[in-house]
């Protein structure tokens, strides 16, 4: 079975073959954006390039980036951990062209990728092609239904409309028509019963996107209208731990090598086993394994845990996770900080930025556990006076 780290160094090697240069992820964190507190997407770093303020020194880039996504219809904190697909932190994959290769060497080489690469089996792959947008006067992507067409039958392309297919950086940036790619990991007789391209978008835990590959071609500006770019270009984003789950033939992305070495962790530490399923106590594992890793990647991209902005996403991600350990695994002292070290590990050679500075983040992890334990056990102290007083 390929490992995760196999999967993506196979990524980027896929795309430095065909004449793109690797490049670092940037921070999690964004310091010089007043639209965006995290990186939520791969483009991010490259949004000057899009609109045509800058030029790289290579019109094809790719790269791993780390990303953070916590609100949003699909990304409520709340729900992380209790499904099997959704995170706070995640690796985000991505290709990109500025103004150089267009819809057919992109629609071609993630085929390529999954199929030839990767081994996914073709019939359980589905690509969603844009259907267009009389209000905004958007065309249907002809290009695009046609590139696929060469590659997929017809009852495996969908047409979405623009919540699904088009894609936008935020309130205001580059954006663009794009065609998705989803993977149906049900059982070959739940696939016989309802066909795959039936439950694309449709929110199912086995049926899921995989791959966006966006042809950035707009700019939205601040008063809501769409400004054509003067090149058209590629942004692509695959979404890691969902590949790697597809990969290695799993139900949940949870139990993929990306997260298996922290649930271990955690089941040692605490010496309550996790069982796959839905209980709160399995959901306080998945909780640990998933919001360790923004915790720890925010701070070693150098956002403290604070009262406001980025730093109070990253306190109320740290509060959740202490919640569900004090709660669920009944385990009453700092826990968190005491898995920094295998994910430190794990990471060392994809984002090193963490191992650097392992006992840092530690530190910040440690102490603001033991004064959130301080505030929770005083509050539950509180409620067990007031219960007494009242009987
Ligand atoms: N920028 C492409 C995506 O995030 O889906």
């Amino acid at each position: 079975m390929m490992t995760s780290n196999e999967i993506r160094q196979n990524f980027l090697d896929f795309f430095a073959s065909k004449n793109h240069k690797i490049v670092g992820s940037a921070p999690i964190v964004i310091k010089n954006d007043p639209t965006l507190m995290f990186t939520n997407a791969g483009m991010n770093q490259f949004k000057d390039y899009f609109l045509g303020n800058k030029k790289p020194s290579n019109p094809r880039i790719a790269d791993t980036q780390k990303c953070l996504r916590v609100s949003g219809k699909h990304n409520d904190l709340e729900e992380v951990g209790v499904d099997t697909y959704h995170h706070t932190m995640f690796e985000m994959l991505g290709n990109w062209s500025i103004g150089d290769y267009f819809k057919a060497e992109a629609i071609a080489w993630s085929w390529e990728l999954l199929t030839d690469i990767y081994k996914i089996p073709k019939d359980r792959l589905y690509v969603s092609v844009f259907e267009g947008d009389k209000k905004e006067n958007l065309p249907s992507s002809q290009i695009a239904l046609k590139e696929w067409s060469k590659l997929v039958p017809s009852d495996h392309i969908v047409f979405g409309n623009k919540k699904d297919n088009f894609w936008e950086m935020g309130d205001t940036g580059p954006c663009g028509p794009c065609s998705e790619i989803h993977v149906d990991l049900r059982s070959d007789e739940e696939r016989n019963a309802i066909p795959g391209q039936e439950l694309v978008n449709k929110d199912h835990p086995q049926v899921i996107e995989i791959w966006n590959n966006v042809f950035i071609q707009y700019n939205r500006k601040a008063d809501g209208t769409l400004e054509k770019l003067p090149a058209a270009h590629v942004d692509t984003g695959m979404g890691f731990e969902r590949l790697v789950r597809a990969i290695q033939g799993k139900t949940s992305n949870y139990d993929t090598d990306v997260f298996t070495g922290t649930i271990a962790e955690v089941a040692k530490i605490t010496g309550k086993t996790y069982t796959f399923g839905d209980s709160k106590q399995d959901v306080a594992f998945r909780v640990l394994s998933d919001h360790i890793r923004a915790i720890s990647f925010t701070i070693a991209d150098g956002q403290l845990p604070s009262n406001n902005g980025a730093g109070y996403v990253i306190r109320r991600i740290l509060r959740r996770a202490v919640r569900y350990y004090y709660t669920y695994l009944d385990y009453k002292q700092p826990l968190l900080y005491q898995l920094v070290d295998v994910l430190s590990r794990q990471f060392e050679n994809v984002f090193p930025e963490l191992y650097l500075q392992k006992s840092f983040v530690e530190k910040v992890i440690r102490e603001e556990e033991k004064s959130f334990l301080k505030t929770l056990e005083g509050g539950l102290r509180r409620i067990e006076d007031i219960k007494v007083t009242n009987n």
